[in-house]
């Protein structure tokens, strides 16, 4: 069995690396598809579409389970993808608000694509986790995925430039990454935000997948690393 791991682009590579980390003996296939970057200004049908045809593609690869990579498809299509695919084990990832809100963050900020902001599980995830005096501020970064994913770091300093001057005066003290792009621009952001800790859900979907694994009856711990292969489209 391979273990797929898939996103509009660069972003996955982030979880990919934590997975890696947690799961080193596994043979995993990397899905980039730069092609249909970016994700998060695209509608569910669209999103369903683009998704079905990259599970189909690792499915023929013995792929039984798949890590989305990327908190918009996982927050706008995952569950139709689960129903669509009921003998795959998908795991999500979802902006890490839980921890943040575990970790008694006062205020909050999270980035992510306008799709992820606008899901409903992003209202779940910050109705079933704010506690009384914590403030959470989703905010939705239109065309910064976009700039990471095509090294644009011109529009990346514009687009920071922004939300500092937006919530340079919140006392931000967390700032989640709610979409796997994000971490490649971690230090651009704590520049601005030098008081903020900067938090994302990667490790958590790397603990998932290895709990997924174990409930499959395919967890195994090996000293021997695995293979890598990677897959990107392109534009
Ligand atoms: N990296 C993806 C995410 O986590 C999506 C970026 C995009 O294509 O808009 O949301």
């Amino acid at each position: 069995m391979n273990i797929g791991v898939f996103d509009s682009g660069i972003g996955g590579l982030t979880v990919l690396e934590e997975v890696v980390r947690l799961l080193p003996g596994y043979d995993y296939i990397f899905y980039g598809d730069s092609a249909n970057n970016p994700y998060g200004e695209k509608t569910d049908e669209q999103l369903l579409e683009i998704t079905s045809n990259i599970v189909e593609y690792l499915k023929e690869r013995d792929c039984r389970l798949i890590v989305i990579a990327c908190n918009t498809a996982t927050t706008r299509c995952r569950h139709a993808l689960m129903r669509k695919y009921p003998d795959i084990t998908f795991i999500g990832t979802v902006p890490a608000v839980k921890l943040a809100c575990d970790s008694n963050y006062s205020n909050i900020l999270v980035l992510a694509t306008p799709g992820t902001i606008a899901s409903e599980r992003m209202s779940q995830l910050v109705n079933d986790n704010i506690r009384p005096n914590q403030k959470i501020y989703p905010l939705a970064c239109y065309g910064l995925a976009d700039a990471i994913e095509n090294h644009v770091p011109e529009a990346v300093d514009i687009i920071l430039d922004s939300i500092k001057e937006q919530y340079g005066d919140k006392n931000i003290d967390c700032i989640v990454l709610g979409c796997t792009h994000y971490p490649f621009i971690k230090e651009d952001i704590q520049k601005r935000f030098p008081d903020a800790d900067i938090i994302d859900g990667s490790n958590g979907v790397a603990r998932e997948t290895r709990r997924q694994l174990q409930l499959m009856n395919e967890y195994h711990e090996s000293d021997k690393p695995g293979t890598l292969e990677f897959h990107f489209t392109k534009k």
